[in-house]
């Protein structure tokens, strides 16, 4: 179910989001590029759904190759950055919530997830998983990339943990507005738990600051 103070943090830090992005440090920029690189190659020719695209840095890097893609994010500030940016393929922006998909049966050749595994509630990983097959093709691709612990620096500490093992994270935005928003992290070994009943793990990628992982339905 959608996670009203997760959003409304995503909604007020939509114009200052993609710094993460453009932090100095050469071997997490050197992993985030190396991921593009990849992704590229993963899309090309294909028909995009990028859930939760925020501000577009992914999609943006899709659209290279891609042959269409839709993306796809709940909040109205998150996609008028995304709509600034310009894309080499015909992208459509559409505000839905990930849990009730307006899509189609099937339509997609593969579902793009940036930065998104993280913040899914533990208790609904089976909702989650459901809701992600049912517009993909059979055969279909889905790939996730989140980030490892040290990639959030001095916003790691835990606040609380709930009954069903969520970590809860303060934020700041640049006001110096406070959110305590769910942030979870998996070593290599849980994410292959996580998403192995469900899917056929491709590959799975585990680095320093990120991970990404290619599933097929
Ligand atoms: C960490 S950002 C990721 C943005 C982008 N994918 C990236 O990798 O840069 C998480 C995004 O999820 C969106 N979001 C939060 N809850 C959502 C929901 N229920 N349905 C769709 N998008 C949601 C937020 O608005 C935000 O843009």
């Amino acid at each position: 179910m959608a996670d009203r103070e997760l959003i409304d943090y995503y909604r007020a830090r939509a114009a200052e989001y993609e710094q993460i992005y453009y932090r100095h440090v050469p071997e997490r920029r050197r992993e985030i590029d190396e991921q593009a690189e990849d992704l590229r190659e993963l899309v090309r020719g294909k028909d995009i759904l990028d859930l939760a695209c925020g501000t577009g840095y992914w999609t943006q890097r899709m659209a290279r190759t891609a042959s269409f893609i839709a993306a796809a994010d709940i909040s109205a500030e998150m996609l008028r950055e995304a709509r600034k940016k310009e894309y080499d393929t015909p992208t459509a922006f559409v505000m839905a919530d990930l849990y009730s998909l307006p899509f189609r049966a099937a339509s997609f050749d593969m579902i793009t997830l940036g930065f998104w595994f993280s913040h899914q509630p533990k208790q609904e990983y089976d909702l989650f998983f459901r809701q992600l097959a049912q517009p993909l093709k059979d055969d279909g691709l889905i790939w996730m990339i989140d980030n490892n612990p040290l990639a959030e620096g001095s916003q790691l500490n835990s606040v609380r943990t709930d009954v069903y093992g969520n970590n809860y994270k303060r934020r700041y935005l640049q006001t110096g507005e406070e959110y305590v928003i769910l942030k979870n992290h998996f070593s290599e070994d849980q994410l292959k738990e996580i998403f192995a009943p469900y899917f056929t793990i491709r590959r799975l990628v585990f680095r320093t600051y990120y991970w990404s992982i290619l599933l097929v339905k």
